[in-house]
C-alpha cells in the first residue's frame, strides 16, 4: 500500500513537472525586437524607397509640435514607431495645415499625420487608415464672456486655425465674414485674448494646451459639437500603404504601445 502511495507521488510530481514547464516556459508573448524593422514591405508606392515621408502642421500640441528643431508628440512617435514596423524610415515635412492635401495630391508627401478628422469631403481626395483618435471641437472664450454654449456663437466673430474642422463648425453659426482663420491655433488664441475674436474652435486636446497656457485668461466649453476622428491619410489610390499603416497602428494598439504613446502626451 505505502508503495503505491510512494508511486502516485512520484507520478504526480512528473505530471507536475511537465504542467510548470509547459506553463513556465513558453513565454506569454513572442520578444518582440524594436530595434530592428521588419523587411519592408514591397509595393508601398512610396516617392522614394524605404522612406515614408509624413507631412504635418506641427503647430498642434500635443499631436505634433516642435521641439529643440525636431517635430515631435503623439502623431509622430506613432509614425515613427510604425515606419519602424512597416520597415520603413520616417521622414516629417512640416507645412501649413491647409496645403497638407495639395502636397498628398501632388505626391510631395505620401501620407499626412496631422490629427487629420475624417470627413466625407475630405474622402473624396485622400483614403484614410482606421481611426486612432476621438476628438471634439472645443470652444475658447475669454473670462468675461457672454458666450457659455454653442448656441451663443450665432454671428460671433470667430477665429480658428485655416482649413480645420473647427473653421468648419464655424461656418455652421456665423457668416464666412465674421471667420478669422489663423496659420494656427496659437495665433487663433491670441487673438482671442487681444479682443479681435470673441471665441475660437479649436479640437480639444489643442484647446487645452491654450487653455493652461492661459488659465487666468480663457474659459473652455466643452462637449458642444459632434465627436470627430482622426485618421491617417494617404493619396486615394494607395491601398497596399494605407494597408501598411493600418497593420502597423493595429499591432501597436494590440501589443500596448500605442497606449503608452498616448499616455506620454496626453495627460
Ligand atoms: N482635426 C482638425 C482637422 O482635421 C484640426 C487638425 C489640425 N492639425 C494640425 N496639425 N494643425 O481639421
Amino acid at each position: 500500500m505505502k508503495k503505491y502511495a510512494r508511486l502516485l507521488a512520484a507520478m504526480l510530481a512528473v505530471v507536475m513537472m511537465v504542467f510548470c514547464f509547459a506553463a513556465c516556459g513558453a513565454p506569454a508573448t513572442e520578444p518582440t525586437d524594436t530595434e530592428t524593422p521588419n523587411e519592408p514591405a514591397a509595393n508601398l508606392n512610396l516617392q522614394t524607397e524605404g522612406v515614408l515621408v509624413m507631412g504635418t502642421n506641427a503647430e498642434f500640441p500635443p499631436f505634433e509640435y516642435e521641439e529643440g528643431g525636431a517635430v515631435v508628440g503623439l502623431d509622430a512617435e506613432m509614425m515613427q514607431e510604425a515606419a519602424k514596423r512597416i520597415g520603413v524610415t520616417l521622414e516629417i515635412k512640416n507645412m501649413a495645415f491647409d496645403s497638407l492635401p495639395e502636397a498628398l495630391n501632388a505626391k510631395e508627401i505620401d501620407c499626412i499625420a496631422a490629427g487629420l478628422t475624417v470627413s466625407p469631403d475630405r474622402e473624396e481626395v485622400m483614403a484614410f487608415t482606421d481611426g486612432y483618435y476621438t476628438a471634439m471641437q472645443t470652444i475658447i472664450v475669454k473670462k468675461d464672456s457672454d458666450i457659455t454654449a454653442a448656441d451663443g456663437l450665432t454671428d460671433k466673430k470667430i477665429g480658428c486655425q485655416s482649413g480645420t474642422t473647427g473653421q468648419w463648425t464655424a461656418e455652421d453659426y456665423t457668416d464666412v465674414a465674421n471667420i478669422v482663420p489663423f496659420a494656427n491655433g496659437a495665433l487663433a488664441v491670441e487673438a482671442l485674448i487681444n479682443g479681435q475674436v470673441d471665441a475660437v474652435i479649436i479640437d480639444n486636446n489643442p484647446a487645452k494646451e491654450y487653455g493652461t497656457q492661459y488659465g487666468d485668461q480663457v474659459t473652455l466649453i466643452e462637449n458642444q459639437f459632434e465627436a470627430e476622428t482622426y485618421a491617417v491619410a494617404v493619396a486615394k489610390d494607395n491601398t497596399a500603404l494605407c494597408d501598411a499603416i493600418n497593420n502597423a497602428i493595429n499591432d501597436m494598439k494590440a501589443d500596448g504601445t500605442f497606449d503608452k504613446i498616448v499616455e506620454k502626451y496626453i495627460k
